[in-house]
């Protein structure tokens, strides 16, 4: 894993957009693997400022998130799907087609799982996948437990993922009990992977990962030492306990 320390946010944010912004120029039809949370929210800021000027355009540019709450509609403001538009995708000129997030409140949630694993295949795989890491170990939603061999599926979320989640709810309870995520095999057949990292809180597990953890599906962000094209970009507060 090849490692990227930044002074702060604003930094790791910058190193991110311009990465991509340089992939996405370089390859023919780029699929790109985006992530939620407040970690990736400066780098899709800078990515739209890019395109608004000009430097960059995503009309070829496919993409595919990694989780959605089940039971959410589109519509609701707690959604991914209603994260990434109103983050990202409403201020870019991305064709909507081309824009992938499993849907948490479909009827057959088995069937939404398998579909999204075939629009995954059928669009050539992943080239960039950008990743959060949860104060767990977790990647996208795949908790500590979940086999390193797991594809698209739904997960029961932890009481801690859920309870670093419930600042964007109203009350504890309104925070959904599942999601759908691509699973572990899922985004370790991303061609490359960019693990972002920021701020104190994620101290604990960023030395986990680099330093004193061994592989193992109990600490899920561990997997990706077995990928051969993994930057972590982390900032000095991340850094603090390496
Ligand atoms: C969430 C998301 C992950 C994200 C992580 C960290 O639960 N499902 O994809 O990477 O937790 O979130 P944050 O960036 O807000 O710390």
């Amino acid at each position: 894993m090849n490692i990227i320390k930044v002074k702060d946010y604003q930094e790791m944010s910058n190193r991110a957009s311009m990465h991509l912004a340089e992939k996405i120029q370089k390859l023919d039809k780029p699929v790109i693997g985006l992530a939620t949370g407040s970690t990736p929210e400066g780098m899709y800021q800078n990515l739209i400022e890019k395109n608004n000027k000009g430097e960059l355009s995503f009309k070829d540019v496919t993409t595919f998130n990694l989780d959605e709450y089940v039971g959410l509609e589109k519509e609701d403001p707690n959604s991914y799907y209603f994260y990434m538009m109103d983050k990202f995708f409403n201020h870019i000129d991305v064709p909507k087609a081309n824009v992938h997030l499993p849907n948490g409140a479909a009827d057959d949630l088995e069937k939404e799982c398998r579909d999204y694993e075939k629009l995954i295949s059928d669009a050539g795989y992943v080239d960039v996948q950008v990743l959060g890491i949860g104060g767990n170990g977790h990647i996208a939603f795949n908790e500590p437990g979940t086999p390193f061999s797991s594809r698209t599926h739904v997960i029961d979320l932890d009481e801690s993922t859920r309870e670093a989640n419930a600042r964007f709810f109203n009350s504890m309870e309104e925070v959904p009990k599942q999601a759908i995520t691509m699973g572990i095999e899922t985004i370790m057949e991303s061609k490359e992977i960019i693990l972002l990292i920021s701020g104190e809180k994620k101290a604990d597990a960023l030395a986990r990962l680099i330093e004193n953890e061994e592989t193992s599906e109990d600490f899920p962000a561990s997997v990706l030492r077995k990928h051969e094209n993994v930057t972590i970009i982390a900032d000095e507060a991340a850094m603090a306990k390496v």
